[in-house]
């Protein structure tokens, strides 16, 4: 009995010993302590078969190394804890003396985003708001709202992509739906910006994506004229761009706004000369806008005759090309490291 306690002792001090962690330890604690098969409760078990002196004998030192076991888990048990918080073991430490590891590249963020959030600032620092819009969007809002009726040309113009079986529904092809959401949701005086991507059935080349990055913009208020449009157009183009840019203003056709215009800006990839980024022309058009039409007020659900205001519409890809100097607009979205590598 004495060799059977003693052997169980060190059986039980080297299972100790090579304990990592508490599942490990619930084990060992069941191996010696379990009801029905631990080493331990069969030894306790056992000593009733004693006679009185042995029984005795026994008794007191099984019942020493039971407590002194149960100690030992206790304490380990602590053990574990502790490590657990501090994240170290207790044979570890941390070594100040040694040498930093290697600079691992960080990551950092896409062109596009850094234009957007730059954009965003820029608005903000002016009161604008920033909104969002959903991406699967209802033709009422897509068209109907921002007075492009179901036979209108315009519908065709945009290659829209409709839902299968859902035919009244669509991936936006613009941001402009939000002009109308806005409206609706925060009535006026209102300035808002929202940024997104939108996407159209393009056939892709050098200047075309199927999906791309707009940011819209609108201003409702009371007496608002092409005077504050131009402003805040050149504020937006100056602030992102970082430099002289020369534009130039051409009408444009966009029912829902009136009169509407088209800002092209001089290509500052190829500075004029013509090149794949600029449709070989040397401008590229940025920015259309215009004054808000009287009927998408109305639909927005505001007073024309109280309220007058502009939106514009930026192809924020194209806006990110002049910037970098990126000649085809599908580097942004292949993924290649070698050209992400560079921003
Ligand atoms: N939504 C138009 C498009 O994608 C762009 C646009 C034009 C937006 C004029 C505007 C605007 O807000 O005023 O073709």
């Amino acid at each position: 009995m004495k060799n059977e306690l003693q052997k169980l002792k060190k059986e039980f001090i080297k299972g100790l010993e090579e304990i990592r962690d508490g599942v490990q330890l619930d084990e060992l604690e069941k191996r010696f302590f379990s009801r029905r098969s631990g080493e331990m409760t069969q030894i306790m078990k056992n000593l009733k078969d004693l006679s009185g002196e042995a029984r005795k004998e026994f008794g007191k030192l099984a019942n020493e190394i039971k407590r002194e076991f149960q100690e030992l888990i206790e304490e380990k048990k602590t053990e574990l804890e502790k490590e657990d918080k501090s994240g170290l073991s207790s044979e570890e430490s941390i070594d100040v003396t040694r040498p930093k590891l290697p600079q691992t590249e960080n990551g950092h963020f896409h062109p596009i985003t850094i234009v957007h959030n730059k954009l965003e600032d820029l608005f903000t620092s002016m009161g604008f708001m920033v909104l969002d819009g959903p991406e699967l969007e209802s033709n009422y809002y897509a068209f109907e709202a921002l007075n492009i009726p179901a036979d209108h040309p315009a519908r065709e113009s945009m290659d829209t992509f409709y839902i299968k079986d859902h035919s009244d529904w669509c991936m936006r092809p613009h941001t402009s739906p939000v002009q109308i959401r806005a409206m609706q949701k925060y009535g006026a005086p209102i300035r808002a910006v929202v940024s997104g991507r939108c996407f159209r059935n393009e056939a892709t080349d050098a200047s075309h994506e199927h999906t791309f990055y707009q940011m819209e913009g609108l201003v409702v208020d009371k007496d608002i004229s092409i005077a504050n449009l131009i402003g805040v157009m050149k504020e937006l183009l100056q602030g992102i761009l970082e430099r002289e840019v020369e534009v130039r203003l051409r009408p444009g056709f966009f029912p829902f706004v009136e009169p509407g215009f088209e800002l092209d800006m001089k290509c500052l990839v190829c500075e004029g000369e013509g090149c794949g980024a600029c449709k070989h022309s040397g401008w590229v058009e940025t920015l259309p806008c215009g004054l808000v039409h009287p009927k998408v007020i109305e639909y927005g659900g505001l007073d024309p005759k109280e309220y007058s205001g502009f939106a514009f519409g930026l192809g924020s890809m194209r806006l990110v090309m002049q910037k970098y100097g990126i000649e085809d607009i599908r580097h942004l979205h292949s993924g290649d490291v070698r050209f992400l590598e560079q921003f």
